[in-house]
């Protein structure tokens, strides 16, 4: 059985317990990360702490651990579930009171809970076929740059795309997309640009989206970050969305319109691939 981690312990799955108090429960009042694991080591765990401090300092959300010792339980059960290829999940609330709207007077312990996803994240059947995804108002908060637990609209976008026969929902604000449900969006414009939304309140700022504008300018790939409209993807020769679940992931359609070629494209193909040379050869 799965071994996870809550405030302090090592659990088997089904001894794990949480309040019923605790205000990630009750108000979504929490942040999380996932890092991505190839060969039994943690990609970007740096960056990930980096956002996680970030998400926690917006919400003012005191928390003690440092990133040694997140650094230590990711390890640990990464070993304990031996885990070659996935995810861990980690997730901090401002822990159990009372419920009040108003933060607690007096810090509450932090609810701290990690568990690990086995997967098969490089060989992706998606990555081979193209995803194919539908636009969708961005109903979401406007602080999309916390990566806070409140995941519900994300859900029901990503129900609304499945309903329609798609793979995911792209997010459409005042005539132009954000990002995916749980993705950056990126394009690749007829002249060879990669463009992708510049960073603000309206985007969460994705790890693997920060590596990829790395890697691709190491490549001498042109780059633009910028908001971008539904058109311009109709009229793209590629795009693709990035993810620490996904990685560099092609998009085929859009609105059941092809774009380019209707098939995963080279230059998404390369990033992917650059993606996962230069990841599992950092990863720590
Ligand atoms: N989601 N944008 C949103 C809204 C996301 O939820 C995510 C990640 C990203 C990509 O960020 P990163 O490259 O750091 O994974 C962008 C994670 C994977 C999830 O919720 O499962």
């Amino acid at each position: 059985m799965r071994q996870v981690y809550v405030n302090g312990d090592y659990l088997p799955e089904t001894e794990a317990r949480v309040s019923i108090f605790d205000r990630g429960f009750l108000f979504a009042d929490g942040v999380y990360e996932v890092t991505l694991v190839l060969d039994g080591r943690l990609v970007d765990f740096s960056s990930h702490m980096a956002r996680l401090r970030r998400s926690l300092g917006e919400l003012e959300m005191p928390f003690s651990l440092r990133d040694e010792n997140l650094l230590e339980i990711h390890r640990e059960l990464i070993e304990r579930n031996e885990v070659s290829e996935g995810l861990v999940y980690l997730q901090v609330t401002r822990g159990a009171a009372d419920r009040d709207f108003i933060y607690p007077k007096e810090p509450t312990p932090n609810t701290v809970v990690l568990f690990t996803q086995k997967k098969s994240i490089v060989d992706s059947p998606l990555a081979v076929h193209g995803q194919h995804v539908v636009t969708l108002d961005d109903l979401r908060w406007r602080r999309c740059d916390i990566k806070t637990v409140q995941l519900l609209y994300p859900s029901m976008a990503k129900m609304q795309a499945k309903s329609q026969g798609a793979d995911d929902a792209w997010l459409v604000k005042d005539g132009f997309i954000t990002e995916g449900s749980s993705s950056n969006a990126f394009i690749v414009t007829i002249d060879g640009k990669i463009v992708t939304r510049d960073l603000s309140v309206d985007i969460l700022q994705g790890i693997t989206r920060e590596a990829v504008l790395l890697y691709a300018g190491n490549v001498q790939l042109r780059l633009e970050e910028r908001p971008f409209t539904v058109e311009e993807i109709e009229n793209a020769t590629e795009a693709f969305s990035t993810s620490a679940s996904g990685l560099v992931n092609p998009v085929v359609s859009i609105n059941g319109k092809p774009i380019g070629a209707g098939k995963p494209g080279s230059i998404t193909a390369d990033l992917r691939q650059i993606y996962v040379e230069r990841s599992r050869a950092s990863a720590i």
